[in-house]
């Protein structure tokens, strides 16, 4: 079933591929207002700022897509994705400055952090294992066994992420608060088979993956 899901997933995205192309040197010009908490390079200091450097460059563009959608003043409930932070901030951008804006920080490199010890037993064994009695697949079928993601299937890179930043992301998606996985529900199906205690150990392992 989860091959199966997992082949799909890889067709819609090869043949979706058609997307505006971005300018990673176009891209750089327009992405001063985001450093603050990004970092200029998209390597972010703050735990719960994610780093954008690396990430799959279809990712972002939709990720941008979605908050610009879900984040704009009187956005309806559940519509694309809200984050707070940056409320109305993508307005004024083009889907060519967001191409663009993708392609800068694609370009970039993502810094890795460290894994607490005491927990990467626990997060690889869920990461690479997935938990079998529940049905739950590994991660590494579409994030990749080294956490590099499928750029070209949108799959995003997690490998290195800050651990605040993806333990929030697994609990919004566990509880209906991010909802853009879309209709198939991938990750909130995931997420809602993960205890507190896997996603700490998840989150920690993956911070020090590359
Ligand atoms: C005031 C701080 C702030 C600023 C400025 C800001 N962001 Fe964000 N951004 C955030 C936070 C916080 C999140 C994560 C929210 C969450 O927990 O879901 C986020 C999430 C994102 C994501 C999703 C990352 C992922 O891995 O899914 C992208 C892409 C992004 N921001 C791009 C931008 C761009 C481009 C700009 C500049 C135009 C920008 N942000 C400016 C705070 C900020
Ligand atoms: C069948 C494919 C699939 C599997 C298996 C899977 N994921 Fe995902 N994951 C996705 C997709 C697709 C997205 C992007 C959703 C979107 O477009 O917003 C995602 C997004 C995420 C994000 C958000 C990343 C960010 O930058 O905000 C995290 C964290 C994550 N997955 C963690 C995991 C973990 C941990 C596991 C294993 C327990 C896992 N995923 C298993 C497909 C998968």
């Amino acid at each position: 079933m989860n091959k199966v899901l997992v082949s799909l997933l890889l067709t819609l995205g090869i043949t979706g591929m058609a997307h505006a192309a971005g300018n990673a040197e176009a891209g750089q010009s327009k992405v001063a207002v985001c450093g603050a908490c990004h970092g200029t390079d998209g390597n972010s200091a703050a735990p719960n700022f994610p780093k954008l450097a690396g990430q799959g460059e279809r990712y972002l563009l939709k990720q941008l897509n979605d908050i610009k959608a879900g984040s704009t003043p009187g956005a309806a409930e559940g519509v694309g994705r809200k984050v707070l932070e940056m409320t109305g901030m993508l307005d004024p951008y083009s889907e060519q400055d967001l191409a663009d804006i993708a392609a800068y920080f694609s370009s970039q490199k993502m810094t890795v952090g460290m894994a607490d010890p005491k927990l990467v037993k626990q997060g690889e064994k869920l990461f690479r294992g997935g938990k079998v009695d529940v049905g739950m697949p590994a991660c590494t079928g579409c994030h990749a066994p080294n956490g590099a993601g499928v750029a070209g299937a949108a799959f995003p890179k997690l490998g290195g992420q800050h651990a605040a930043y993806t333990a929030k992301q697994l609990t919004d998606f566990r509880e209906g608060n991010r909802t853009n996985d879309g209709d198939s529900m991938i990750m909130r199906s995931i997420a809602a088979k993960l205890s507190n205690k896997d996603i700490e150990a998840l989150a920690s392992y993956i911070q020090g993956l590359h």
